[in-house]
């Protein structure tokens, strides 16, 4: 499948400018994740030693430097232009986490259109998205990036991603290379704490982490990203197994891989070797591209020389970076992407702000309704309290270093844009937090913290003021932005003392207090769950955050998000996941204690909200569940149906989900695991029959052998509103 051109090309290239190509780099200006940044970029470009550039600040500066590359550089080959859209450019979309939430591919693959739409037209062609990593731990700040803790679900929105990102074509200027990261197991390292180790089994892998990888690489991604973390004892950035024999010999991978943020060189802390020596194992273990690190372009030359790479090694690398260049089209046209008509028409416009608003509103999970206190009268008299409810530097969540925060809706604003005729009383109420090494820490990227001159009691005492004149409390409250994201980890994800504080004051004036909570990972809320509140989690919603917030909370939207990361009781039960084991000594269902069972002395084994959970404004019933057949055969699918009726007093949506538990196979088989969903709209007394087709590859597994099968036996099927689902049925493949 070689491309003459790009053939053509490899021939007239020196060995000095094919390592060229391998070297990315960042002049600053965007957001350093390392300590590095690069030096004399301009110079080095002039003389055809960078492949890309990430992280430039404007089109101007890419113009600039695509005019190096192509008028002043031998063979005038073009650059790539990366960046990190996580989710979304100016228009910044809800967090990832929250995203997935919405259960709703159509909506996040046009979040992810948009976000191409408005990148490319700004000159980026190169997407350091999705990042599909599965997360079980929260504790681990960058589970906001990602989809949550289901290889299923993930999968599909690796899927819808990916596709939105580049269509069908990557001529087309308003597609952009999407790249999948962080090949491999990110999201597993030990502790939750950033940038450690993995260890895991291969079945593990293959069945629970690996799936959104692979769906992403089969929907045509062009490059991945390796992650910082080790597998096996090797860091993935050096890892022959993941880079070659698993993503190109067994998945078929043909785009161009690059290593994480100078995870080239952190191979040296790793253990394994000096800059040379990291350089050539990375080269021949398949990483193509390096990023920041410069450990290609300043080793690669004399480890030829020294026969410890090939040219074959350096040209096929070559190869693959300038294959991408030929899909976008750079070669014929290396301007495609610098089109200066385009911001003002792409970017951030009315129809992009709606999607965002739309995102936003269907992002959001409803933990608990006390009352059914929601959704508020539009003309009510409303204190609308918590360091969160008017912090525009909040509303974007992590990895947002394209939005602009002045560009976003505080909560306060949203109020008064979507009920005009409430009487709202704003007070602060009390600091995110009051640790001042703490806000620090947090404050690297602008001030999410700010920790202000009030007394925490002045700051109280305006908000129980506030709220003792007011019929309903709304509390806004929960972690900064930069609480989550990279290098964001903590042991304990509760609401910060100062914020609890707040809330039970105000619950304590007997008025009704309703939770706006704003993080971008699962909490553990047990102490306000059970308080009289009604908790509506909003992750960090985006540039539309406060008008999205507001149409929920008023009802111009009844919330359908979904949970797609399962909140614990506290650290202590992480990690903890709807698709757990059995074990040969399960707890009794009732949850009692009992010893030499699989619990603890101290909590209960389920979590507090179950993967999958999320309350409407209207309630579903779920009846008649049927299987097509009793009995299938090997190739043969399943159609698994079931009658939902809108039995509430609201229209709304409801994500029906299929679980499936393998009773008996050669691997120990999760209790359920997803296989199958579908968001489905309801008026008020309505019913519909939904029907979720099981394919003969959803009963498949790997087995001890890595081989992808499905073993005869009895499948149990569940269906219902989140993975408690209660109604069963079951069926047997012969
Ligand atoms: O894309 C990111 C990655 O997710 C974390 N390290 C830095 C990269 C480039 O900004």
């Amino acid at each position: 499948k070689q491309i003459p051109e790009v053939e053509a090309l490899l021939k007239k290239m020196t060995i000095d400018e094919k390592i060229g190509q391998l070297n990315l780099l960042t002049p600053g200006g965007g957001v350093a994740t390392g300590s590095v940044v690069s030096e004399n970029v301009e110079a080095k470009i002039k003389a055809g030693n960078v492949g890309g550039l990430f992280g430039v600040a404007s089109p101007s500066k890419m113009k600039i430097a695509q005019d190096i590359a192509v008028k002043q550089t031998r063979l005038q080959i073009p650059l790539l232009f990366g960046s990190d859209i996580i989710h979304g450019y100016k228009t910044t979309f809800p967090i990832p986490l929250g995203l997935s939430s919405s259960w709703d591919m159509d909506l996040i693959k046009s979040t992810a259109q948009i976000a191409a739409k408005e990148a490319t037209a700004d000159g980026i062609n190169w997407n350091f998205s999705p990042m599909v990593d599965i997360a079980r731990d929260p504790r681990w700040g960058r589970i906001a990036e990602g989809a949550g803790e289901d290889a299923y679900l993930g999968s599909a929105i690796a899927r819808a991603m990916v596709t939105g990102y580049q269509g069908d074509n990557l001529t087309d200027a308003n597609t952009m290379l999407a790249c999948v990261k962080h090949f491999a197991l990110y999201g597993a390292i030990e502790g939750g704490r950033d940038y450690n180790s993995v260890d895991m089994s291969r079945v593990k892998m293959f069945n629970q982490y690996l799936p959104p990888y692979k769906a992403a690489i089969d929907a045509g991604a062009a490059s991945v990203m390796t992650s910082f973390n080790d597998v096996d004892g090797v860091p993935a950035t050096g890892n022959k197994w993941l880079l070659t024999d698993l993503l190109r010999d067994r998945w078929g991978f043909e785009g161009f891989v690059v290593s994480d943020y100078t995870s080239l060189n952190e191979m040296i802390a790793h253990g394994l070797g000096d800059l040379q020596a990291v350089s050539a194992l990375a080269l021949k273990a398949g990483l193509d591209m390096d990023m920041v690190g410069e450990g290609f372009l300043s080793t690669l030359k004399k480890s030829l020389s020294e026969g410890k790479v090939t040219e074959a090694d350096i040209t096929n690398a070559c190869r693959r970076v300038l294959e991408a260049k030929h899909k976008l089209g750079l070669f014929d046209n290396p301007y495609r992407y610098i089109d200066n008509s385009r911001p003002a028409k792409d970017i951030l416009t009315k129809e992009n702000r709606d999607v965002a608003r739309q995102a936003a509103t269907h992002s959001f999970v409803l933990l608990k309704n006390e009352n059914n206190v929601l959704p508020l009268k539009k003309a009510t008299k409303i204190a609308l309290v918590g360091p969160l409810a008017d912090s525009r530097n909040n509303m974007l969540g992590t990895w947002a270093p394209t939005g602009d925060v002045k560009n976003a809706i505080t909560i306060l604003e949203g109020f008064k844009n979507v009920a005009p005729d409430a009487t709202i009383t704003y007070a602060k109420g009390s600091n995110i937090l009051n640790d001042a090494e703490m806000a620090k820490k947090i404050n690297v990227f602008g001030p999410r913290v700010e920790i202000s001159k009030e007394s925490s009691e002045a700051l109280l005492n305006e908000a129980l003021a506030a709220a003792k004149k007011s019929d309903v409390v709304v509390a806004v409250v929960g972690e900064a932005t930069e609480m989550s994201g990279e290098a964001a980890s903590r042991t304990d994800i509760t609401i910060p003392d100062t914020q609890k504080k707040l809330i039970k004051a105000l619950v304590e004036t007997g008025k009704p207090v309703v939770l706006v909570l704003m993080s971008g990972r699962p909490l553990a809320i047990p102490e306000e769950f059970n308080l009289p509140v009604s908790i509506l989690q909003v992750w960090h919603p985006g540039v539309e955050a406060g008008n999205a917030v507001a149409d929920v909370v008023f009802g111009n939207y009844n919330p359908s998000g979904k949970l797609t990361a399962t909140w614990p009781r506290s650290v202590g039960q992480i990690p903890v996941y709807h698709s757990m084991k059995n074990t040969g000594r399960p707890a009794p269902a009732s949850e009692e204690f009992q010893k030499f069972k699989s619990n603890y002395l101290d909590e209960k084994n389920s979590p507090l909200f179950p993967f999958g959970y999320g309350l409407s404004y209207t309630s579903f019933e779920y009846a008649d569940l049927k299987i097509n057949k009793d009995k299938i055969s090997q190739g043969e699918a399943v159609e698994v149906s079931v009658t939902l009726k809108n039995t509430g007093n609201f229209d709304g949506e409801e994500v029906v989900q299929l679980y499936l538990h393998d009773v008996v196979r050669s691997i120990t088989p999760p209790n359920r695991e997803l296989k199958g969903f579908k968001k489905v709209f309801l008026k008020k007394n309505e019913s519909k029959e939904v029907t979720i087709t099981l394919q003969p590859e959803d009963l498949k597994f790997y087995n001890s052998d890595l081989e992808f099968v499905a073993e005869p036996g009895t499948f149990e099927v569940f269906v219902g509103g989140d993975s408690n689902a209660s109604l069963k049925k079951e069926f047997i493949l012969e």
